[in-house]
């Protein structure tokens, strides 16, 4: 492990660890302990951070052949689906991570030792003790499931059944009682799949802390459009359910709708409706993370998908607003214009408003009651600038999944997006703010997935990507600033990794406006006008084989041809590739301006 079995290509590494696995889709880091966890199927690995080529620890945790043999026994496909695909690596104290698997349609849980330090090199399945997983994994690995373990609980969006029909948010696993939504409530869930699940505390008052769901489900109305809509779902930690009704079920979940959309020219919103991943972006205040949500659209009119970012301010002022009433069958949903018990629908116990309630079951019946029929915001919730930050139309592809890395560059600090596609591909996406709201995208480079400290999961295995690709950008100064790459900077000699805690003073580098004519004076004698101008000559009467490569994708090229004893330059279209053209010219000059915006 792993040379023979890892491609290399440049600065990537793509690993499938000589496993005869697939489904590798967990991957989590643990930096009190520089290991990264993977979940696949029928194995849990453990890489070491600082060197992710060094052998890694591996626990194989198959089903046993009799499970198996009753799995395929009830129709199910034998790899595809009566394996142990482990969907849940949670850390359960300082040595112990907890795991769940679909254990062949029959899920189960167990601890895993890891030591108490890395140097130990422990990793494996504690004995005798594996746990019933049934409301912490699905059954079905097809169906997307979340969980987080806090404070010893085990908090988790799964299908809870066999045919994958009842799906619930659960707690399980601590001291307090089992909890879950209310069964097949088509207005609490409805067909749901779930994304992403983050605790995000109100206040100071730890009473107050609010886990949040991420999820897309179907509309509840028949025929309306969009079909699929996305969801911000959240209940409280310390939620003790009901007293006289909704008893072991939450009596705080409320859910709202995540907009992401653009105007058409005709006046019709665009809608990005299915909520495929979800980025959490921690800020100075842990109130107040930065939402960041992929979308794509459902249904096949078009394939497009976008970026859409959320405040908690704004999903704050959602839950506080008016709930979703509908009178009856044959009514619209309205705001409810009625009067809202005491307290507040959704507030938890023991916290800042209800500090003389410590639970639930001490709510008022009107409040329990008022809970169960109306989990829905009237309102939704607009991503800010009330529009996408990323959009793709008419592309074969659509992203998927997304990371951020907030990087300080030679001309300031920058959001770095990582946008995985359907094509196995990984988008790096800058995003410059500009003037009257407006921003410009920047698209770093496409790389292929085979590729260090980004890590990326997938059916066939693990890969590692280096952030920093600087040398791809070429050699000279003009272009390594028209990257505009806030991780790299020309140094003087090349461009090469920037960190902002190297003070070198001739770091040159322009990430708002990639304006080569400020940053490389000095460096390229011919920079000028904003362009960059190659001459090349050819002989009167002959071909010549021209090329001009563009090392920056922000460059573009234009060709002028300039005849003998004429000032007046021509500019032509090429025929034949876009960096190459074959002429039979007596003179030319090629020239290369860089694009200013796309
Ligand atoms: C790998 O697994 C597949 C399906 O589980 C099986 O058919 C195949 O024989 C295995 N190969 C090896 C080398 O163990
Ligand atoms: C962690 O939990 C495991 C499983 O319950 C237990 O065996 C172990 O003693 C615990 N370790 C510590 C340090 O509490």
């Amino acid at each position: 492990f792993p040379s023979e079995k890892s491609v290399s290509t440049g600065t990537a590494h793509h690993f499938s660890f000589l496993l005869n696995s697939t489904d590798y889709r967990i991957l989590r880091m643990d930096e009190d302990h520089d290991r990264m966890y993977v979940g696949s199927k029928d194995y849990i690995l453990s890489l070491d951070l600082h060197d992710i080529n060094k052998e890694p620890l591996i626990i194989h945790w198959p089903v046993s052949q009799q499970r198996k043999n009753e799995c395929i026994l009830s129709g199910k496909d034998t790899n595809g689906e009566c394996g142990n695909f482990i969907r849940v690596i949670e850390p359960w104290n300082r040595t112990h991570l907890y795991i769940c698997g679909t254990g062949a349609y029959n899920p189960v849980c167990t601890y895993v030792n890891r030591g108490r330090k890395a140097q130990e090199y422990i990793f494996h399945l504690e004995p005798g003790k594996v746990d019933s997983g049934k409301g912490k994994c699905s059954y079905d690995p097809k169906l997307n499931s979340v969980s987080a373990l806090i404070n010893g609980e085990l908090y988790a969006g799964v299908y809870i059944d066999f045919m994958g029909t009842d799906s619930a948010i659960f707690r399980t696993l601590g001291q307090q009682t089992a909890m879950r939504t209310d069964q097949y409530n088509s207005r609490w869930l409805n067909d749901p799949s779930f994304v992403h699940v983050h605790l995000i505390p109100d206040s100071a008052e730890r009473n107050d802390d609010k886990l949040y769901f991420f999820f897309r489900e179907k509309s509840s109305e028949m025929g309306q459009s969009p079909v699929s809509q996305s969801r911000i779902g959240r209940i409280c930690l310390n939620d003790d359910g009901g007293h006289c009704c909704l008893v072991n079920k939450w009596s705080t979940f409320l859910k709202a709708r995540l907009i992401c959309s653009v105007p058409g020219s005709d006046g019709v919103e665009t809608h990005f409706d299915e909520l495929r991943d979800v980025y959490i972006q921690q800020t100075q205040d842990t109130k107040n993370p930065v939402i960041y949500g992929v979308f794509s659209v459902s249904g096949s009119v078009f394939k497009g998908s976008a970026v859409c970012v959320y405040s908690m301010a704004d999903i704050r002022m959602v839950f506080n607003g008016p709930f979703a009433h509908k009178e009856g069958p044959n009514y619209q949903w309205v705001a409810y214009a009625g009067k809202i018990p005491y307290p507040r629908p959704g507030t938890c116990p023991g916290g800042t408003f209800t500090p003389n309630m410590k639970s639930t079951k001490d709510y008022p019946d009107e409040v329990i009651n008022f809970m169960r029929n109306h989990p829905t915001m009237y309102n939704a919730v607009y991503p800010v600038h009330k529009r996408p930050l990323v959009v793709r139309t008419n592309v074969d592809y659509e992203f998927t999944t997304i990371t951020v890395d907030q990087v300080t560059a030679a001309d300031g600090s920058y959001e770095v997006l990582f946008l995985g596609t359907d094509r196995g591909t990984v988008q790096k996406v800058i995003v410059l703010p500009t003037d009257d709201l407006q921003t410009e995208e920047l698209v770093l480079e496409e790389v292929e997935v085979f590729r260090q400290q980004l890590y990326v999961a997938s059916a066939e295995g693990v890969t590692h990507l280096t952030l920093h690709r600087c040398d791809v950008y070429g050699e000279a100064c003009a272009d390594c600033c028209l990257a505009r790459d806030p991780y790299c900077a020309w140094d003087g000699k090349s461009c090469s990794r920037y960190s902002a805690s190297q003070k070198r003073r001739s770091r040159r580098q322009d990430v708002k406006y990639g304006n080569p004519i400020r940053q490389c004076r000095g460096y390229n004698s011919n920079a000028n006008k904003n362009t960059l101008e190659m001459v090349q000559y050819g002989v009167e009467g002959s071909s010549t084989f021209l090329e001009c490569q563009a090392r920056s994708p922000h460059a573009c090229i234009r060709w002028h041809v300039q005849k003998e004893n004429s000032d007046r330059k021509k500019e032509f279209s090429i025929r034949g590739t876009r960096e190459g053209a074959a002429l039979s010219t007596q003179q030319q000059e090629l020239t290369r301006a860089p694009k200013k915006k796309k």
